[in-house]
């Protein structure tokens, strides 16, 4: 089969295919570069694989822009890499031994192309297209990569166990692209995974993370957390997540798998947005109900604080993942924290200080804790759904109307604490905070209006409770 390759890159491929000449070294376009030409999805990068030294050719090729680009290159594994505008492009000598590209292993034995596609993951990743002279543009399929492609599956080229255990990372890739691409992991492929799940203890946690972050960016999640569940991956990187599943009955009344919800949770929100961490406050957002789960005969089944849980331990979760300590992490959290705040907004006579509470707590995710709140509803009752997500529409309502008239959401008292040191001639203390907090209460309660005038007076009034008088 001769592929065409078109468009800018064409330019690009013709030089690489150049400088291989000149060095009289045979090279090919392979891997996921490939898979995705033939799937019509768009691509930033390339792999070349070369009969020969990979860096050598890196150089060659440099030669052959202007401006030349720079060629970064890593002798211990053979690798070399530059870039031109919209395409990075990797070059490799063609291998024998396993293809672990991330693996602190050096570099090992050079092979033919055949080598180097035995070693790939799967078959739709094992695919070329020569750059030669006398066959430009052909594809190398094989293991019937094309084929696979059509049936939209996942399959490895060679026995799975040999496949996976070269690189143990390969049974959560298989899932990733599974989830990426709306494709099917073969029997045998998914029953090795299973057999072997054991050994991707032996694959840092960076590395299955990245695999994790990518399937929490597909267009439908929750199919890759399934294939997790189902081989065995899950009990072993996440079981946490597995600790939701399953309804537990106590004199015939039940509750609801919170697996299957908060995946379905997921997928509701992954369809409003792409952001990575507001779908991982979709995941985690029910993370403690199986600790705090309760049983009474008066209650039924209760979960009671487990959104204040579930925030403590999202930390940990994310220590746990290698997910960064950052302020997305403190995002998670407070979504997790505030997810059932919009719920009690629902009932009637809501007050205007219950939503000025939820907006200062909220603050600029608002939004974004609205979305989670949205997404939650997972009832398969069209009424019901009908009915939570117009109610979740009159509390939006009424937070924009709160906020237009109080200013909440960016909130900055009106007294700082400056003011009150220097009014009262006080050191820093536990007095300032006293009557910081007696100012913020009062005006979240509505006691006094979100104004500096009104926020002086009771500064003085709290001032005279605690025996201070403002300096003369
Ligand atoms: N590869 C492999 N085993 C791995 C990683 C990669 O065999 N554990 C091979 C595959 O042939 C793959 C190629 O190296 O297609 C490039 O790997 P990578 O860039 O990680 O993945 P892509 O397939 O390009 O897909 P994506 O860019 O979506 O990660």
């Amino acid at each position: 089969m001769q592929i065409e390759l078109t468009g800018h890159e064409a330019l690009i491929f013709k030089k690489i295919a150049r400088a291989a000449e000149e060095l009289s070294m045979p090279c090919y376009l392979i891997g996921g570069f490939v898979r995705d030409k033939l799937l019509g999805r768009p691509t930033k990068d390339a792999d070349i694989v070369c009969i020969g030294d990979g860096i050598k050719l890196a150089h060659e090729v440099a030669e052959l822009f202007n401006p030349k680009p720079a060629v970064a290159y890593f002798k211990n594994f053979g690798t070399a890499q530059i870039k031109i505008p919209g395409l990075e492009i990797e070059f490799v000598g063609a291998r024998k031994e396993s293809y672990a590209p991330h693996s602190r292993k050096p570099a090992v034995e050079t092979g033919t192309l055949e080598d180097d596609l035995n070693r790939r993951d799967f078959t739709i990743n094992a695919l070329a297209i020569s750059l030669n002279k006398n066959d430009y543009g052909e594809l190398v399929d094989a293991f019937n990569g094309v084929q696979h492609l059509h049936e939209k599956l996942i399959k490895t080229p060679l026995e799975p166990v040999t496949t996976f255990s070269d690189d143990p990372l390969r049974m959560m890739r298989a899932i990733r692209f599974a989830t990426q691409l709306g494709f099917t992991i073969e029997k045998d492929t998914f029953n090795a995974i299973k057999k072997d799940a054991e050994r991707i203890k032996i694959i840092s946690q960076e590395r299955i993370t990245d695999e994790l972050n990518k399937i929490m960016l597909a267009e439908k999640p929750s199919v890759g957390w399934f294939l997790l569940r189902d081989s065995g991956l899950l009990q072993i990187i996440f079981p946490g997540l597995l600790e939701l599943q399953g309804a537990e009955y106590v004199d015939g009344i039940g509750h609801k798998d919170n697996f299957t919800h908060t995946l379905q949770v997921l997928d509701n929100m992954a369809a409003k947005t792409n952001d990575l961490w507001l779908r991982w406050a979709a995941l985690l957002h029910d993370i403690a109900k199986p600790a705090t789960k309760r049983f009474s005969k008066e209650e039924g089944w209760t979960f009671h604080g487990h959104e204040a849980v579930g925030a403590r331990m999202v930390p940990k979760i994310f220590a746990r993942l290698k997910l960064p300590q950052s302020e997305k992490m403190k995002l998670v959290q407070k979504l997790v924290a505030l997810h059932l705040r919009p719920i009690s907004l629902t009932k009637e006579n809501i007050t205007d200080s219950a939503i000025r509470r939820l907006l200062f707590d909220a603050g600029d995710d608002i939004d974004a804790l609205m979305m989670l709140c949205e997404a939650d509803i997972t009832s398969k009752n069209k009424m019901k759904v009908k009915r939570y997500l117009s109610n979740f529409e009159i509390v939006r309502k009424r937070l924009i109307e709160v906020e237009e008239k109080d200013k909440i959401r960016n909130w900055q008292p009106p007294i700082t604490g400056e003011i009150i040191m220097e009014t009262f001639g006080l050191p820093p203390g536990r007095q300032i905070g006293i009557i910081k907090d007696a100012i913020r209460e009062a005006i979240l309660d509505g006691e006094i209006p979100n104004e500096y005038e009104a926020a002086y007076n009771l500064m003085i009034e709290k001032a005279a409770a605690l025996n201070l008088k403002p300096l003369a």
